[in-house]
């Protein structure tokens, strides 16, 4: 068991960081301090911390709202608060995105995880104890076709400029590690899903226009298959690897649980009309399918043995329970979609937050 401190968490605003912060305050016996480094792009909302930064803040929880590509504030904040872990989920992290506009993620997936771990390097040394852990995607490895999976030792292959730049960056944490020694750990997960995901991802999409009576655009023919894993479980298996993971290794994270892109979506439809007491297939008119994301990896599929076999991690939650958590989160936090949909929450963010 590792003696964690004072973590510094990079991208702790953005969905699954966000999670994993109110997770670590409200589920584990975590004890030391959290240093939220974020730039707070169009992804990054602190309200989503809110009841943390309400209850800790300034003793246990600090925001730092700063580029992971800015050397001098990293350096900074590492030595500001005497860093010992870093927890880096910072990215830019929408495939679509990507396609739209490739530069920034080459600019922070890779330049910033490059500057963060040359900067850990330089402010640790020879120091013992210390951990950067690296949270990176499945979708590394390329696409998969009927059958098969994904293992830590699969070879890489990514093909868009996400995961290009993700699997730039998955390689630079490694050589880290074997050039320098800087002690570092890697996590591989699929398709997150849950509260607080920037309604640009498929679930949230879906809720959101179904909730409108919009179109639900189903990307090619529908039959992509992703696997799904509920955000807490992967942040509890991020958690146990920063804990009792092998210095050096990376480890695969999946939910075993693959759905074609069309059955989610009709399981979405199916959930929101038993909730707004509508007919079954009420929602299923809506489903339009519209023309293909360029490059669009045609399945996902992940064996996450090893996590199971050493660390004794599991899934908790089946996607039922999960997709029907989700739902009702987004039912009930109307305030959140609407003002990180309008850019509100940036009006939230100045009147109820200063750095401290
Ligand atoms: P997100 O887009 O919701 O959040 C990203 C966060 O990083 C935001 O708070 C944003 O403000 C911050 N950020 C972006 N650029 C930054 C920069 N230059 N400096 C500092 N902060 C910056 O992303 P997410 O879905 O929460 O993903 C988090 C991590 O998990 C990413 O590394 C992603 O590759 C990985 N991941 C995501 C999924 C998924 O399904 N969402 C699956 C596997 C792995
Ligand atoms: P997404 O949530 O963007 O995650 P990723 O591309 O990282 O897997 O997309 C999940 C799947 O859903 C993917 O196969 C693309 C598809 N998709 C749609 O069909 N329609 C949509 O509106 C979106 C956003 C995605």
């Amino acid at each position: 068991m590792r003696k964690l401190t004072n973590i510094m968490v990079t991208g702790g605003a953005g969905f699954i960081g966000a999670n994993f912060i109110n997770w670590l305050f409200k589920g584990t016996d975590f004890s030391g301090r959290i240093i939220n480094f974020d730039k707070l792009t169009y992804a990054g909302n602190p309200e989503s911390l809110k009841a943390v930064d309400e209850t800790h803040g300034g003793e246990r929880y600090f925001l730092v709202q700063g580029d992971i590509c800015d050397r001098a504030k990293v350096e900074e904040t590492l030595k500001a608060y005497d860093i010992d872990t870093i927890i880096h989920f910072a990215a830019e992290s929408h495939v679509d995105r990507s396609i739209e506009g490739p530069e920034v993620f080459v600019q922070t997936n890779v330049m910033g995880t490059f500057t963060l771990l040359d900067a850990a390097r330089h402010y640790w040394g020879d120091r013992e104890g210390v951990l950067f852990h690296h949270v990176s995607t499945d979708e590394v490895y390329g696409s998969l076709g009927e059958t098969g999976f994904f293992y830590e030792t699969t070879p890489y292959d990514p093909r868009s400029a996400y995961s290009a730049s993700k699997a730039s960056s998955d390689h630079l944490v490694r050589s880290y590690y074997h050039t320098y020694g800087l002690p570092i750990t890697l996590s591989n997960c699929s398709n997150n899903y849950g509260p607080l995901q920037f309604p640009e991802k498929l679930i949230p999409v879906i809720i959101e226009n179904i909730l409108n009576e919009r179109n639900l655009p189903v990307y090619g023919d529908g039959k992509n298959i992703r696997d799904w894993l509920f955000v807490e479980d992967h942040n509890s298996a991020v958690w146990e690897i920063v804990n009792r993971g092998k210095t050096g290794e990376s480890y695969n994270i999946g939910g075993e649980n693959e759905w074609e892109n069309i059955q989610l979506v009709h399981k979405l439809c199916e959930l929101m009309a038993e909730k707004q007491g509508k007919d079954k297939d009420y929602f299923k008119k809506l489903i339009t399918f519209v023309k293909d994301r360029p490059g669009h990896d045609r399945r996902y599929a992940i064996n996450c043995d090893k996590l199971k076999n050493e660390l004794g991690w599991k899934q908790s939650l089946d996607f039922a329970e999960g997709l029907n958590k989700t739902v009702d989160w987004y039912l009930e936090n109307r305030e959140w979609v609407e003002r990180v949909q309008s850019g509100e929450y940036r009006k939230w963010m100045e009147i109820n937050y200063s750095e401290r």
